[in-house]
């Protein structure tokens, strides 16, 4: 069960990050997206969803070998900030957005924005559809992205609410 949206903190825009580099996820960065993925999950998101859910979302023993052969596979970035990464996100060649995750210390000051700039032009696709969290719903709709459906889906026998949300881009030439 969703929470009531009383709860719910909105995080409060904060100074943009200048010194952050974003570049190619490489296999040495794992086991920090994996520790953020979940730190991120456990404490941003926990104002949309139950602790069932989070856990089922993201749970303390992730499957490793399963995030290292997607990351692989798709485009994949990391925002670097002070030497650590600050957020990943990844992206399939049909223009399918799989992953968007800020640090948890890190959110609302353009690292979002600034990984799915970079994605969304990853490859020669004209529609990019996403997933999206009850969390990321507004990010995505600020970054002009229309929400098409609510969905409910299920992770390790949990139920839980996203959206499918699609964004038209300009053809590009290349
Ligand atoms: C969604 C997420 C990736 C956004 O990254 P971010 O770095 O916090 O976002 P940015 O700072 O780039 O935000 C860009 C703009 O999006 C909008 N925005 C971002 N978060 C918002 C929020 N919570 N509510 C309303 N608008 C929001 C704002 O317009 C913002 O611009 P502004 O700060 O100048 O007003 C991040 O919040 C996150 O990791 N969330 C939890 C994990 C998650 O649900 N990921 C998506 C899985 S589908």
């Amino acid at each position: 069960m969703r929470q009531d949206p009383g709860d719910r903190i909105r995080p409060a825009r904060k100074a943009v990050i200048f010194n952050m580099i974003v570049r190619k996820y490489r296999s040495e960065d794992l086991s920090e997206i994996l520790k953020l993925f979940y730190d991120t999950v456990h404490s941003v998101c926990k104002a949309d969803y139950t602790l069932a859910q989070l856990d089922a979302w993201a749970p303390a023993a992730p499957d490793t070998e399963r995030w290292r052969a997607s990351l692989e596979k798709h485009y994949a970035l990391v925002a670097l900030a002070d030497g650590a990464i600050a957020g990943f996100g990844d992206i399939d060649e049909t223009g399918y957005l799989d992953r968007l995750y800020v640090h948890k210390d890190r959110i609302r000051r353009g690292v979002g924005g600034a990984l799915l700039t970079k994605l969304e032009n990853a490859f020669p696709v004209t529609e990019i559809t996403t997933h999206a969290s009850i969390t990321a719903k507004p990010f995505f709709e600020a970054k002009g992205y229309v929400a098409i459906r609510e969905q409910q889906v299920e992770r390790r026998g949990v139920t839980m609410t996203n959206f499918v949300m699609k964004k038209s881009l300009e053809p590009l030439i290349y």
